[in-house]
């Protein structure tokens, strides 16, 4: 049966002309805003330093109109799956399909309206789903129920909003642990009637804590190519929360600045909050950044101490009530705890492996809105840390280890790995050049700390990984746009920084690594150590992608002809295959393009470079997040965050039925994607 849900496009090609719909000042609804990042769009950019800005305003040469043809072939409404499955028109297909060497065997899909609530994957592809909020991962844990949640029920079942995923493998098995990030909550579309944080009951609150965090659950699969499932029951199924105990570790552990009544050791602190993206480190454990934590903590006086009280307004610690979490945990109010805040906003590293062991929090990478850390191995086998800092105007931090990395799975070799980001060297970007059409030029990593000690005047080492944005300012790093994702590709160790947007950045701000004001589509940057090597004082970098509809003048796809590329926005989970092209997963389309946001492919080497192509879009009101797409080339795991969370939406009035299981309810999913005919999606030979 072939049907047409609400608000699918038909046999509608999407105009080509993208509308902008009203937003939010950052591009964005206003739930979204409010729950996701303490609506940092709407406050006063915390970055006041002084470092200059240079260049002009970069004009890209004009292009012609990009020209993707397509058409939605059918529908399918099911208990499992709605899809659009979108085939290609015969002159896509030929352009597209009758290409020798392409890079990928799937014909791109349209932009999708962002009123549409469907998975749209290309032709050949399905997709179901892996496991959704609310679903039990622990034993006694409940199954879900919308209208009976509880914080117990909650602390056994799969987390809200799934950011971040992992795919790693048991050697030689068809068995995994997924582990997937839990970085805030909607309770406006969780909670029936809820109205505002202030009205919140207790029981809510203590739920949304425990939504928070991450996930460990154990998958397997038939083999290459069939879908995984989860395993209800695993020894390895773990929950981590807001209450969960982590070990702080590095420099600053113990520090008087990480100081509570709680912990007056400066060492165990209970959470992990608003954990947006990651990484795998090549020892087999995740890393996770703690990003938008600020907006947990109520600050009803700005604190005594002077230092303390220029950190709170660095890091945007500014709200008089925060998410009213101090209602059910009185740290939450700094007036109860000013040094609470400062135990947040680190990368923290938890071996899946090993279910007992504490998660860390790693304090030599520093405090800041981490989005996601991930490493490369330098010449002399020391370890560098790539780490964006996602705030308009804020920086790129790469660190590197002290010692370095064993090879081999002993677990003498995996001890000692393990120890790796507790001591090393942080750095911050310096990117120069001159704004050019080429897009590039070259760069210093400025240090922090040197031999593990702060090189920043008038800062002490704790303070440097405290208030690390302070010692960012003092020694001039480049202010970028939003720095995302931020991953070194495997194949050829050049590092990709999705900088998503940012629109308060004005023409006299320009320069040749943010090269466009009022930046709302952002662009990728691709950065070569100097030498090769990860652990490199110097750089160059050429922008792969400034991105947009490419029927605008200002986008840029490496030289690519804009007539054979997707329209692309808001770059912000960056991954890379098996080949090594770059998968770029966006979080902002329906308020930039007017469209869902997506899952694109882009090869970065040889004559596809920039060639930029959409695999798949997510649902209305959904971003899209986690891609793994390295696991094998058969499957493609998404995470969908925040489904149907659109203007005006709540539980009575659901915008977004994802992922269609009967329960009435959007709920944030962890999906998979596949060939319905078992092939690949990179083309063999
Ligand atoms: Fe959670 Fe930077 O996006
Ligand atoms: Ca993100
Ligand atoms: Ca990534």
């Amino acid at each position: 049966m072939t049907l047409t849900p609400p608000g699918t496009p038909g046999q509608h090609h999407p105009s080509r002309t993208l509308p902008l719909p009203a937003a939010h000042p950052g591009g964005r609804s206003a739930t979204v805003c409010r729950f996701r990042c303490g609506d940092a769009c709407s406050q006063p950019v915390p970055n006041t330093s002084d470092n200059e800005y240079f260049g002009d305003l970069l004009r890209a040469s004009l292009s012609r109109r990009a020209a993707l043809a397509g058409s939605v072939a059918a529908v399918v409404l099911g208990s499992v799956t709605r899809e659009v499955v979108q085939a290609p028109s015969a002159a896509a297909a030929k352009k597209h399909g009758g290409r020798s060497g392409r890079p990928f065997a799937f014909a791109p899909i349209e932009p999708v309206p962002a009123t549409v609530d469907a998975v749209t994957v290309p032709r050949g592809f399905t997709w179901t789903t892996i496991l959704s909020w609310g679903d039990p991962i622990l034993p006694g844990a409940p199954d879900f129920d919308f209208d009976n949640q509880t914080p117990e029920a909650q602390a056994g079942q799969f987390g809200y909003n799934n950011d971040f995923l992992a795919l790693l493998r048991f050697w030689g098995s068809d068995d995994a642990l997924l582990v997937a990030n839990h970085e805030y909550t909607n309770e406006n579309l969780m909670f029936r009637g809820w109205t505002t944080p202030a009205r919140a009951s207790l029981d809510e609150l203590r739920i949304a804590m425990m939504a928070h965090g991450m996930s460990v659950v154990a998958v397997s699969r038939r083999g290459s190519g069939d879908p995984w499932s989860a395993r209800r029951f695993s020894p390895f199924n773990r929950r981590i929360t807001a209450a969960t105990p982590f070990r702080v570790d590095g420099p600053a552990a113990g520090s008087d600045l990480l100081r509570t009544s709680a912990d007056p050791s400066g060492r165990v602190v209970l959470g992990t909050l608003n954990n947006c993206s990651g990484g795998v480190t090549p020892w087999g454990t995740v890393l996770s950044g703690e990003e938008n934590f600020n907006q947990y903590f109520a600050v009803p006086e700005p604190p005594a101490d002077d230092k303390v009280a220029a950190g709170y307004k660095r890091y945007g610690i500014t709200d008089k009530s925060g998410r009213h979490w101090f209602r059910a945990d009185p740290r939450f109010d700094t007036a109860n705890e000013p040094n609470e805040p400062h135990r947040f906003g680190w990368v923290v590293e938890v071996d899946p492996f090993d279910p007992k062991a504490p998660p860390r929090k790693h304090t030599a990478l520093g405090r800041f809105k981490h989005e996601a850390a991930n490493i490369a191995i330098a010449r002399d086998r020391r370890v560098a840390v790539y780490m964006g800092d996602d705030e308009r105007f804020d920086y790129l931090y790469k660190f590197v280890s002290r010692r370095t990395f064993r090879r081999g799975a002993s677990w003498f070799a995996r001890r000692h790995n393990m120890s790796l980001l507790e001591a090393g060297d942080l750095y911050v970007a310096k990117f120069s050049g001159e704004p050019s059409p080429d897009f590039d030029g070259d760069g210093r990593w400025l240090a922090l700390t040197k031999d593990g000690e702060s090189v920043v005047p008038g800062m002490t080492t704790e303070e440097v990984l405290v208030w690390t944005r302070l010692a960012a300012d003092a020694v001039g790093a480049t202010k970028m746009d939003r720095p995302e994702d931020v991953e070194p590709s495997p194949r050829t160790g050049k590092v990709y920084l999705a900088c998503t947007n940012n629109t308060a950045r004005t023409p006299a701000q320009v320069d040749a690594a943010n090269p466009r004001a009022v930046n709302k589509d952002g662009h990728v940057i691709e950065i070569t150590e100097k030498g090769g090597d990860a652990a490199a004082r110097t750089f160059s970098w050429k922008i792969l992608i400034v991105c947009g509809d490419p029927a605008d003048p200002s986008t840029y796809f490496s030289g690519f002809d804009k007539s054979e590329v997707s329209p692309i926005s808001c770059p912000d989970n960056v991954a890379f295959d098996l080949a090594g092209n770059l998968w770029i997963a966006t979080d902002g389309q329906p308020e930039s393009l007017g469209v869902d946001d997506a899952l694109l492919a882009v090869p970065v080497r040889g004559k596809e470079r920039g060639h930029t192509q959409q695999f798949l879009a997510v649902p209305t009101g959904a971003e899209t997040c986690g891609p793994v797409v390295d696991f094998d080339d058969r499957t493609a795991l998404v995470a969908v965050q925040h489904p149907g969370d659109v203007p005006g939406a709540s539980p009575d009035a659901p915008k977004s039925l994802f992922p269609y299981d009967g329960t009435g309810q959007p709920r944030p999913s962890v999906i998979q994607v596949h060939r319905t005919d078992g092939r690949a999606f990179l083309p063999r030979g």
